[in-house]
């Protein structure tokens, strides 16, 4: 894979802002930013791959739509929707712009953003078994694949994942439905509710001491030359990768439907909640191919869990975790609580990215609540950041006439009583 790793400086952590080592919110803007024509023609992705990513994720709408019944069109995608005036004002201040949700926290079938990585992997790897065993022939619906006889070959294998718990329930689901077993690696402070829903789908829940890093880790070597088994590897798998970058067809589509500009004098700003990297940097391709710098993606990070700022500002030759500035990754934004960014990401979409800003637990709970009052948006802690993040990124860049994009990446499934808690600490 060609990045621009081998030509970037030594890791400096002199880089890092000190309010970020000091855990206070940041607004980080990227110095390193390269215009997307100039950058993208030399990394390892092209439009040609997201758009393969699209036309797969078309071959299995009838495979979806039998399986579930909240997808009436085949399709896992979530509405755009606009926040009415007085709450745009109040999130972007009187002349902020325009603000909308892109609703991933009611994604159908996982409500969270993770299914587009997570299903769109395992997809891959059922069309692989499906085509290699038989049991797909070209041309064939591959509705075929919800047959007895392709569970029953699926059932000889593992899907195994690290996971702070939407990844590995968005796999888990998938995988399960197909008739896959499926193995979880989780830190043990992971959401316990989130351990259990695993385990309620059939999923083999195993924890780990340490971090999710850890937990990603173990899992890899566990599961390292298993010709029986397949690991979605949240920190470097290049299908993942794709099938969030696919999401930007759905935006692109959902744009055009609802009139929105997006050309250089009316800057569309995105702003997506970021862990691992995966999910914000997929997008962040798929948009960077088709909109070009019209596009601004900005990503948001917990205070402490800055681990794609803290690598982006160090630079790229070495991977650098939020610990090594003193930082103890310690946030209820379950989500965010990565130590370590992806240098899959970093490499591929670093140099692509706007801002990052940083925010604190206390306005994740603060903007759950403002959301729920109104419009009614049920939204986990680390589905929030976004919200939290456009005045800071608006008051260091303030880019004119810019509609703002608030990508919100989980929370339809939370169980009544970690929702209500979320509401009481806002
Ligand atoms: C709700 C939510 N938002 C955002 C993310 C960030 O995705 P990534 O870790 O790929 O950066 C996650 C990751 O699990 C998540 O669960």
């Amino acid at each position: 894979m060609s990045t621009d790793a081998d030509t970037s400086p030594a890791p400096s952590l002199d880089a890092i802002p000190a309010s970020v080592r000091e855990a206070r919110p940041t607004t980080w803007l990227n110095p390193h930013l390269r215009p997307a024509a100039e950058f993208l023609p030399s990394q390892a992705f092209s439009l040609a791959d997201v758009e393969a990513a699209e036309a797969r994720w078309r071959r299995f709408d009838p495979l979806l739509r039998h399986l579930f019944d909240d997808l009436a069109t085949g399709r896992i995608d979530s509405p755009l929707m606009p926040l009415s005036d007085p709450i745009a004002q109040a999130i972007a201040g009187p002349t902020g712009g325009a603000v909308w949700v892109k609703a991933d926290h009611d994604l159908p079938v996982t409500g969270c953003i993770k299914a587009r990585g997570g299903v769109y992997e395992v997809l891959v790897y059922a069309e692989r078994l499906g085509l290699e065993k038989g049991l797909l022939w070209p041309g064939d619906s591959y509705a075929r694949l919800a047959e007895a006889e392709a569970r029953e070959a699926f059932g000889a294998h593992t899907v195994a994942v690290g996971s702070t718990g939407n990844l590995g329930f968005s796999v888990g689901v998938m995988a399960r439905t197909l008739g896959f077993a499926v193995e979880v690696h989780m830190s043990h402070d992971a959401k316990a509710w989130k351990k259990q829903r695993l385990r309620d789908i059939g999923a083999r829940v195993v924890e780990h001491r340490g971090d999710y890093g850890s937990a990603v880790a173990a899992a890899r070597s566990a599961f390292e030359g298993r010709t029986d088994a397949h690991f979605v590897d949240d920190e470097s798998s290049v299908d993942l990768f794709l099938g969030y970058a696919a999401a930007a067809f759905d935006l692109q589509r959902q744009l055009d439907e609802a009139g929105i500009r997006v050309d250089p004098a009316h800057p569309l700003c995105v702003y997506l909640p970021c862990g691992v990297g995966g999910a914000p940097g997929g997008v962040t391709l798929g948009l960077k191919l088709l909109f070009g710098d019209t596009i601004r993606c900005i990503f948001v990070e917990p205070v402490a869990s800055p681990c794609m700022l803290v690598q982006l500002a160090a630079g790229l030759s070495r991977p650098v975790d939020v610990y090594e500035i003193g930082l103890d990754n310690r946030t209820a934004a379950d989500g965010l609580a990565v130590a370590g960014a992806s240098m899959l990401v970093a490499g591929t979409v670093g140099p692509l990215i706007e801002a990052v800003v940083t925010v604190a637990d206390t306005d994740l709970f603060a903007w759950v609540k403002r959301l729920w009052a109104d419009p009614g948006l049920r939204l986990e802690p680390s589905a929030a950041a976004g919200f939290a993040a456009i005045r800071p990124y608006l008051d260091a860049a303030a880019p004119a006439r810019a509609t703002h994009v608030v990508w919100t990446t989980g929370g339809a499934l939370l169980p009544e009583a970690e929702f209500q808690d979320a509401l009481a600490r806002g």
